[in-house]
């Protein structure tokens, strides 16, 4: 590896952290799939994922997700995979720095100025704000701020709500400090899901002096708070133009060529204001130098991009060859940016 590389002590650690958090029956429900999908023998399938995992940093996620059973090995080199985007995050994501990025309320307050929102803070004492604020807004979006791995975000309507000391009392009891007022979307991205505010991942790298965007990926919700496929939500690589390059899809194993509740035909999608959104990364990734690994959660409105939030653990979306038929992934991006 080069000297630059990302050092063999982290990733035996990390290696050895996983290989006691194997779930060898989650293994082998996901090697099953696989081989009823792509028609190959379950137990070459089930060494063939242990191997990319221990040898070539595939998870076993990544191996499902990305359709490793039909990829040659060349092919396969051209993937990211969440081991390898761990490594970046742990290497270039400074740890003092991390916990703007962990917890909602800090980001909110960091990177205020590129929210184009309003929020506001649960306390102890102010019911009657969150009732004016409620009240005002007409909806509200509540988030519990720290590590709820896409679970933490509801949805509240000031009309619904009779006990506003009670309502109170409950946000507080549940964790629920941050309340936001609704992002409105752009009318491309509510042509697809109007009921629910369409994210745009955006996983960036800043070397100090210029800011690269690795790979683009758009969700679409379901009409739920959120467009996390906790939620239901599925998604689709953009290129750098903003233009969908194939159908929706999952890690359940859900292909969407249209959107199940609008029928918008996913691989007609067309992200707009894309100059606006380079230029708002590059923006945004300035904030914070220190964190130069990051998975930007970004919003296109009638104004222009705004952001929701930044993950410090950028995790991957990548291109599902099964779905897109295109069997290259997004790997010599991040390598040509990085240096890895
Ligand atoms: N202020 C908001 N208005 C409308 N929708 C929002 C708002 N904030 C978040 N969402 C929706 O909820 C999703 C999850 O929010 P986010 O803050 O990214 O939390 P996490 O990804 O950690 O669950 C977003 O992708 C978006 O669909
Ligand atoms: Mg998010």
């Amino acid at each position: 590896m080069p000297p630059q590389g990302l050092g063999l002590a982290p990733r035996l650690r990390y290696l050895a952290g996983r290989a006691r958090r194997i779930d060898v029956g989650s293994v082998l429900d996901r090697a099953k799939e696989a081989s009823a999908l792509h028609g190959k023998w379950t137990p070459a399938i089930v060494v063939d994922m242990l191997w990319q995992a221990g040898l070539r940093n595939v998870g076993f996620q990544d191996y499902i997700d990305y359709d490793f059973a039909i990829l040659n090995r060349a092919e396969r080199a051209t993937y990211m995979t969440h081991p390898v985007s761990n490594q970046l995050s742990q290497k270039y994501d400074d740890p003092a720095f991390r916990h703007i990025f962990q917890d909602k309320v800090e980001f909110d307050r960091v990177f205020s100025e590129h929210l184009h929102r309003e929020w506001m803070v649960v306390d102890d004492d102010n019911a009657d704000d969150v009732r004016a604020f409620a009240e005002r807004l007409g909806t509200i979006v509540t988030k519990e701020p720290v590590g709820q791995a896409g679970t933490g975000v509801h949805r509240y309507h000031a009309a619904d709500i009779e006990d506003w000391d009670a309502f109170h009392r409950g946000l507080l009891t549940r964790g629920e400090l941050l309340i936001e007022e609704v992002i409105l979307q752009h009318s491309a991205l509510a042509a697809v899901c109007p009921g629910t505010v369409n994210t745009t991942r955006i996983t960036a790298f800043f070397d100090g002096e210029k800011t690269h965007i690795l790979a683009i990926a758009q969700k679409f919700g379901r009409g739920a708070v959120s467009d996390q496929m906790t939620f239901g939500g599925f998604y689709t690589m953009l290129d750098d133009e903003g233009r969908a390059i194939g159908p929706g899809y999952d890690s359940h194993g859900h292909v969407h060529v249209t959107h199940p509740d609008s029928g918008f035909v996913i691989d007609q999608f067309q992200l707009p204001m894309m100059q606006e959104v380079r230029a708002f990364v590059d923006r945004v990734a300035r904030v914070v130098p220190q964190v130069q690994y990051v998975g930007w959660d970004i919003v296109v409105t009638p104004e222009g991009p705004v952001l929701v939030e930044g993950n410090w653990g950028a995790g991957v979306y990548e291109n599902k060859p099964s779905v897109t038929g295109i069997r290259t992934g997004h790997k010599a991006r991040y390598r040509a940016a990085i240096g890895f």
